[in-house]
């Protein structure tokens, strides 16, 4: 991975617990957040006695080269966002300024718990579609804004491949959003799913509070109910 070839941009904690209807219960088990970025999910639950792992290819970096890469495109994705803004619901973030401040909180929250988190295995560089974690090591898996989202860079063979290792080292997977960055439902979404009930595991899509990106109301479940 060239660090040139990657846009960090990271939600925060609440935005997870709402994306993925995150319940008390649910934070209390162990997790893995992959391809978590520079998101702060990590640092806050942590912080809050949870266990989570993240998992992303981007952790190759040290902090001072990702910190240097989010000032370098930030104004980039804002300016791509005012462009666009019309595919956005501002409700719970109101406006473009309040996303940036938002936004950069988030990742600066996670930059100052990064080499700290990589020291003691909570930032592994990892990429789907192979983790080097056991089976059912986690009991919970998430995954935002990679899987779905970026439906024309990553196919649909890749697609079942990286569900099929989530749900190897998960009992349980959530994915949000499903829809591809042009707001459309993704394409791989249905031939993931048959392909995962074919294989014998329990999957649904279930409807979240979280809504930014304009028709993203669902987040996928596949659980091995076999554990
Ligand atoms: C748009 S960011 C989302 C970050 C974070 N999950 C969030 O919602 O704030 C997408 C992330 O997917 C990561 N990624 C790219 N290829 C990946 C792969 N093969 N396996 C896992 N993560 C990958 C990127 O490095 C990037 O951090």
């Amino acid at each position: 991975m060239e660090l040139t070839s990657v846009v960090p941009w990271g939600r925060s904690f609440s935005e997870y617990q709402a994306m993925f209807s995150l319940s008390e219960s649910d934070l209390t088990k162990t997790i893995l957040g992959c391809g978590d970025g520079p998101a702060s999910f990590n640092a806050e639950l942590t912080k809050a006695a949870g266990h989570i792992i993240s998992v992303d290819p981007v952790y190759q970096f040290n902090s001072q080269q990702i910190r240097s890469r989010i000032e370098q495109v930030y104004p980039e994705v804002m300016s791509q966002v005012s462009k666009n803004s019309d595919d956005f619901i501002w409700k719970t973030i109101t406006n473009i300024d309040e996303l940036g401040q938002f936004r950069m909180a988030a990742m600066e929250n996670f930059l100052n718990d990064y080499e700290l988190g990589k020291e003691t295995g909570r930032y592994i560089e990892a990429s789907l579609p192979i983790l080097p974690f056991k089976e059912a090591e986690f009991e919970l898996a998430l995954c935002s804004h990679y899987l779905f989202l970026y439906s024309e860079q990553v196919d649909q063979s890749q697609h079942i491949l990286a569900m099929t290792e989530l749900c190897r080292v998960a009992n349980e997977v959530r994915v949000y959003p499903l829809l591809a960055l042009d707001g459309s439902r993704s394409t791989h979404l249905e031939p993931t799913i048959s392909h995962l009930q074919e294989s014998g595991f329990d999957v649904s899509l279930q409807t979240v509070k979280y809504q930014f990106q304009k028709g993203a109301t669902q987040m996928l479940v596949v659980k091995n109910v076999q554990s």
